[in-house]
């Protein structure tokens, strides 16, 4: 019984991060060059904050949903003394994250990006592209690591 709570909490940390990784994927490789390359520069930045600020909720759920599932998994396993380095990668992604989502973005983040587009448009999208490329690169090394490491290719 209690293996069959470990195996669907393995699901819903998928689950999560097929909605959360998937939507880092969109953003990074469709909405932000889209953006920087049709867009009128009055446009950008209004047409960015409604869909970023829509997904936003998704993401918060989905991180929540990843970390909670994951860290069930550890106590599962028993883990908490030896835990192998693709899942401290695990957790150092989902670790930035939660800050940016759930600290960040609200304390100065969204304000910081809000006034540096005002000032120079094309400059704060091409940081805001660095940044996402940078943040879904180590999720996408996180999820091949994760799914070598739990069936046994570091062992
Ligand atoms: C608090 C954060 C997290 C914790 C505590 C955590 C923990 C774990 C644990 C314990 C496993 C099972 C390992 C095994 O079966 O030996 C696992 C699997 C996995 N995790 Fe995480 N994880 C976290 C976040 C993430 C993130 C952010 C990603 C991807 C970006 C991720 C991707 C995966 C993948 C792909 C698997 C493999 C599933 C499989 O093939 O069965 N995890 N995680």
């Amino acid at each position: 019984m209690e293996y069959h709570h470990f195996v669907i909490a393995r699901a819903l940390h998928i689950l999560g991060i097929v909605l959360w990784i998937g939507g880092v994927a969109f953003v990074t490789t469709v909405l932000i060059p889209a953006i920087r390359h049709n867009q009128s520069p009055d446009n950008q930045l209004s047409l960015f904050e409604l869909l970023e600020g829509k997904f936003s909720f998704q993401a918060k759920l989905s991180t929540l949903l990843t970390g909670i599932s994951g860290f069930y998994m550890l106590h599962f396993m028993d883990a908490w003394g030896a835990i192998a380095w693709w899942v401290y990668l695990m957790i150092f992604v989902w670790a930035i994250f939660t800050l940016v989502l759930f600290v960040f973005e609200p304390l100065f983040l969204h304000k910081w990006f809000h006034a540096r587009a005002q000032k120079n448009g094309e400059k704060a999208f091409l940081i805001l592209q660095v940044m996402h490329v940078v943040l879904l690169s180590i999720s996408l090394l996180a999820v091949i690591a994760g799914v070598a490491g739990a069936h046994g290719l570091f062992s």
